[in-house]
């Protein structure tokens, strides 16, 4: 696994500390922009409630649930800045448990960009590009280790 700059480090901390104490708001401000960037990915959230449309599928309960179980990802990983190794195991199961699901690898780089998007909206001048870089730092290193196990998964799967 790749390694952070103290300086990434501290501008993660930083910002999420006010966050982190808000994840479900957050975390849909950043879901809401996900389905603007790719609405097809509603259809991965048909739970037994039926999200066929944005405001139906951001009130079900299961998908909020899908939320804040993202922005605890998220948290693990900022309280693991030292020792993202840590984290490898669960992430690699994560990123299978993804392909099981039918999510591509792809729709993780625009998860990416709708993390960005919040931070930018509650951020503001504090978004600077230091920051910006730092956070796709970060959650590059969290991709790749889920991309790895859902590219076993999928390896798995056509044997
Ligand atoms: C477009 C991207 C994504 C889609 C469509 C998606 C969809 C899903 C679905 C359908 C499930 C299974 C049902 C559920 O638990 O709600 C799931 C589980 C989960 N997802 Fe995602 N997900 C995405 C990205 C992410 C990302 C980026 C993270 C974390 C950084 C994440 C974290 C989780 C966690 C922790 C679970 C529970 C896994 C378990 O049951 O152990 N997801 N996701």
């Amino acid at each position: 696994m790749e390694k952070l700059s103290g300086k990434d480090k501290e501008l993660i901390r930083d910002s999420w500390e006010n966050l982190g104490k808000n994840k479900v708001p957050h975390g849909i401000v950043m879901f809401t922009r996900l389905f603007e960037l790719d609405p097809t990915l509603l259809s991965l959230f048909n739970y037994k409630t039926k999200c066929g449309v944005v405001p139906e599928c951001l009130s079900s309960p299961e998908f909020l649930e899908h939320v804040t179980k993202v922005m605890l990802v998220i948290d693990a990983a900022v309280s693991h800045l030292d020792d993202l190794h840590t984290l490898e195991d669960f992430l690699l199961n994560l990123g299978k448990k993804h392909q099981a699901v039918g999510v591509k690898t792809q729709s993780f780089a625009v998860v990416g960009e709708a993390l960005l998007y919040m931070l930018q909206c509650s951020l503001g001048a504090g978004y600077t590009a230091a920051l910006r870089q730092a956070w796709l730092n970060m959650y590059s290193i969290v991709v790749s280790a889920m991309t790895r196990g859902w590219a076993k998964n999928g390896e798995h799967e056509s044997n």
